[in-house]
């Protein structure tokens, strides 16, 4: 059997790394689009709008994608801050300590801290980290806030994040590549997961999965929202794979939602023409799972289980 692949471990990323990269650079590329960081934020609203409220049920739609503190939609493939904010505000509680180990922009950290809620980000790209360490670069103050966020970057490998010990993270809320949907680092990153062919890419997810289970508590919750593709005009199950790989860890399903695309004519396959032989891919599947609680007797679960 050829020798395991060597993941790398975690690297922490501080503010101040964050203040000497922009004073040297301003923008990063990530998948051939400029990001700009360094300036300084004029933020307008701390929070979504007035008529906003959590989400009852399986299906989600954010038509326009929320554009609140220092959230934009100028990172590839980055998720609408509505949908950390609903498994956050669900699954955790001000002081608890979230996890997003495919952090991208930081759309997870941004909501956790204006959540009240410690956070660590971890992402394979390190310029992504800068992009996440300039979204977090905000003072956010406010009366009812018990007490100063603390919030983590990393550069690291969702497949090994070493420096969080067994059962420390009280959610995980992550949105790890479609597979080689988009192409987050061209093939500068080795350990970049959309690099992967899908096999490839679910033996990877295995890991990641794997590893979420180490490092979250017993009893508490996983979301992880991933998307289909199709080739050849037939339909790849690539969110299938996904949630098997983390059923077969020990997780058990709790919420399968799904949540709407908006714009998938730029997001998703390139079409020619009006009229297709197939349906426009235009959900998401965001899986919430569970892991059970010390000395839990899952047996009544057993279907939302790995049963295969
Ligand atoms: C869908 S994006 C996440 C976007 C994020 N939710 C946001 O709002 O900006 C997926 C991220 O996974 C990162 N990634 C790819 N392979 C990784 C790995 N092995 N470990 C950690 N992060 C990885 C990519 O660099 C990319 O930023």
């Amino acid at each position: 059997m050829a020798n395991p692949q060597k993941l790398m471990g975690m690297q922490i990323v501080t503010e101040e790394d964050y203040r000497r990269f922009v004073a040297e650079k301003q923008r990063v590329k990530i998948e051939n689009v400029d990001v700009e960081i360094g300036r300084p934020w004029r933020i307008k609203e701390f929070g979504p709008p007035k008529d906003y409220k959590s989400e009852e049920f399986t299906v989600w739609s954010f038509p326009s994608r929320g554009d609140w503190a220092t959230h934009s939609g100028n990172y590839r493939g980055n998720w609408s801050p509505y949908i950390p904010r609903n498994l956050i505000t669900k699954y955790s509680k001000p002081g608890e300590l979230v996890l997003d180990q495919m952090c991208g922009s930081g759309t997870t950290l941004v909501e956790s801290k204006l959540l009240g809620r410690d956070v660590i980000g971890v992402d394979v790209n390190p310029d992504a980290i800068m992009v996440a360490q300039d979204r977090l670069s905000f003072d956010y103050n406010t009366l009812d806030r018990p007490r100063r966020v603390e919030t983590r970057t990393f550069v690291g490998d969702a497949r090994n994040l070493d420096l969080i010990g067994d059962e420390a993270v009280d959610l995980i809320a992550t949105h790890p590549p479609y597979a080689g949907i988009i192409s987050y680092s061209g093939k500068r990153i080795l350990d970049d997961l959309s690099r992967l062919k899908l096999p490839a890419y679910i033996d990877a997810m295995r890991k990641v999965a794997a590893e979420s289970y180490r490092v979250l508590k017993n009893n508490r919750y996983c979301g992880v929202l991933i998307g289909d593709t199709r080739k050849g005009r037939h339909y790849i199950p690539i969110s299938l794979g996904v949630l098997q790989a983390f059923l077969s860890v020990g997780f058990i399903l709790k919420e399968d939602i799904i949540k709407l695309q908006h714009k998938t004519m730029t997001t998703r396959q390139r079409w020619r023409g009006h009229s297709y032989d197939f349906y426009k891919i235009a959900h998401e599947h965001l899986y919430v799972f569970r892991k059970p609680a010390l000395d839990e007797k899952t047996a009544p679960l057993k279907y939302s289980k790995k049963w295969w």
